[in-house]
């Protein structure tokens, strides 16, 4: 097959949710369909439960699921299909965020009863920034539901995305009876109990007096008035404006009962962009091109206590990736050669010949990659991570063991180099300070470096409100506000200015007093 129908069958996107809302099984469920996995319950949740967050078992065991599902390769009808998977806990929101970097579209599941939360108003937020493409699927029709109408509005107004719905439910709970395809006029009645059968909708106009034989008087009605309501409202799917990322397409299911997910997935492959171009701080890269590119977006450390190599993930941007080739690591401006790096189809591992764009592909690595590094043919390009946001939660971190300073030097390093937190060093007395989205964080750190590093480390606490980046052409007031605010600046990991203000009056008091210090609230600027 030549480059250009491999890259046009690649589909690359990830699955995110608030907690419970339904991502695990919707994933795999999916994955049934593409033959990757045979029964339910072979997709573990990756999810920390709620209150476990002392359990280190718990998180050694999703690291190495997470290992493991981190990609899901699979192929469906000529599609070569690849789910990204994210992090459930909310601690873990920057994974997700840097996921979201190598993907090309989004599915983002909404529990019916519940409607939009907060962690999917986040998730969100970074899709609108890079305009990825999202389609909803709102779950759990089989139990008692918000009216429909009303959960479209509320996408529309917390996540800011007009929507357009492609399915349309009939009744929930108790009573639900299924949903009618608005985009093919077919009606899926749903059959209840049995999770694994997938119902064959059948073809029928909802005008045709067959409708009430199926659902009844009562529902049809209402689902003609429905859906002359949504005739009024909503305007025809447009595929130009989903894949600008200006509307949202919503179906309706139920992802345990495998309900409303197959209508999903064969819309999803038929819609969802193949493989995009690609912004490099030098150029945009096509998929089409011939030469290889790709980057790092996740560091994985081996789980394996005899190997302490880590693995990258790296996703393919442009051209064909091949096996024993050298390719330039742009960054340490040195050629490298990978003689087994893995595919991830069907959910195992295996060696890798050739890999596409929109592949991606795991690179065993003894210490070399970053998050956000670039692999290229030979061409000095770097492309364009996420920038980090500012941490919620702050610790100086210390060495409770004088005689291993050196390994958790080195824990600290590694450690921040894949992700976990963001490092700062106060430039008031060198001391580090670990910032984080939440506790959970802070005890993965404390866990890894004991048992990976053979390293102890202690948390002092410390009162930051946020780490804000600064910058000024106003040499005199950056030196004043230097002076006066010593205690509360230091370096990020590259060396910049950051202020860790205690409060945010006291950020506001700089802003207002030092007006020509640009005060930055994300790391890129
Ligand atoms: P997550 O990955 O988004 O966190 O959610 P997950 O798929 O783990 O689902 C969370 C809970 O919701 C699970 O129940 C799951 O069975 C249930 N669920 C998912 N989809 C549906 C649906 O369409 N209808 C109904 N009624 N329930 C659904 P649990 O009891 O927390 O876990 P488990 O013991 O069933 O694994």
């Amino acid at each position: 097959m030549s480059l250009s129908s491999e890259i046009k069958r690649r589909r690359t996107f990830a699955i995110v949710s608030h907690p419970d809302a339904g991502k695990t099984t919707l994933t795999e469920k999916l994955l049934l369909f593409g033959g990757a996995i045979h029964v339910a319950g072979a997709v573990k949740s990756n999810k920390i439960k709620r209150g476990a967050t002392s359990d280190f078992m718990e998180i050694e065991r999703q690291r190495g699921i997470s290992v493991s599902t981190s990609v899901m390769g699979f192929e469906y009808e000529g599609a070569k299909i690849n789910i990204l998977d994210t992090p459930g806990h909310q601690d873990f929101v920057e994974d997700t965020f840097r996921t979201l970097t190598a993907v090309d579209s989004v599915i983002v599941v909404i529990d019916a009863a519940k409607g939009v939360e907060i962690q999917t108003l986040r998730l969100m937020q970074v899709c609108r920034m890079r305009k990825t493409p999202v389609i909803v699927f709102i779950n759990k029709l089989d139990r008692e539901s918000q009216d429909p109408f009303d959960l479209l509005d509320e996408i529309e107004k917390k996540l800011e995305i007009a929507t357009i719905p492609l399915s349309w439910p009939i009744e929930s709970g108790m009573r639900f009876k299924g949903v009618y395809n608005l985009y093919n006029n077919s009606l899926n009645l749903f059959a209840g109990t049995d999770k694994q059968r997938v119902n064959e909708p059948e073809n029928i106009d909802y005008n045709s007096p067959k409708m009430v034989t199926h659902i009844g008087q009562k529902n049809t009605l209402q689902l003609k008035e429905d859906i002359e309501v949504i005739n009024e409202i909503y305007t025809d799917f447009n595929r130009d404006d989903y894949l600008a990322g200006m509307v949202s397409p919503v179906f309706f299911g139920s992802a345990l009962f495998n309900f409303g997910v197959k209508e999903l997935l064969d819309t999803f492959i038929k819609i969802a962009p193949h493989p995009q171009p690609v912004q490099a701080v030098e150029r945009i890269v096509d998929p089409f091109e011939e030469k290889f590119t790709g980057f790092v977006f996740k560091i994985h450390a081996n789980m394996d206590p005899n190997h302490r190599d880590r693995i990258a993930f790296v996703k393919i941007c442009s051209g064909v990736f091949q096996r024993n080739t050298n390719y330039l690591h742009v960054k340490l401006n040195k050629k490298l050669k990978f003689s087994n790096p893995t595919s991830f189809m069907a959910s195992k591992k295996e060696v890798v010949d050739d890999a596409y764009p929109g592949d991606i592909i795991g690179l065993y690595d003894s210490g070399n990659f970053k998050i956000g590094d670039t692999l290229s043919s030979g061409e000095m390009i770097h492309f364009k991570g996420l920038p980090s946001f500012s941490p919620e939660l702050f610790r100086f971190i210390e060495n409770a063991d004088p005689l291993k300073s050196k390994q958790l030097a080195k824990g600290i390093d590694q450690l921040m180099d894949e992700g976990v937190a963001q490092l700062f060093t106060s430039t008031f007395n060198g001391r580090k300070i670990v910032g984080t989205v939440g506790a959970l964080q802070l005890e993965v750190i404390e866990y890894r470096l004991l048992n990976e590093y053979g390293a102890q480390c202690r948390w002092e606490p410390v009162q930051f409100f946020k780490a804000v980046w600064f910058t000024s052409e106003n040499i005199e007031q950056l030196t004043d506000f230097k002076n006066r605010k010593v205690r509360q600046l230091a370096f990020d990991k590259h060396g910049r200015n950051v202020f860790l203000p205690d409060s945010s009056y006291e950020l506001d008091m700089a802003r207002e007093k030092f007006s020509d210090i640009q005060f930055h609230f994300t790391s890129e600027f």
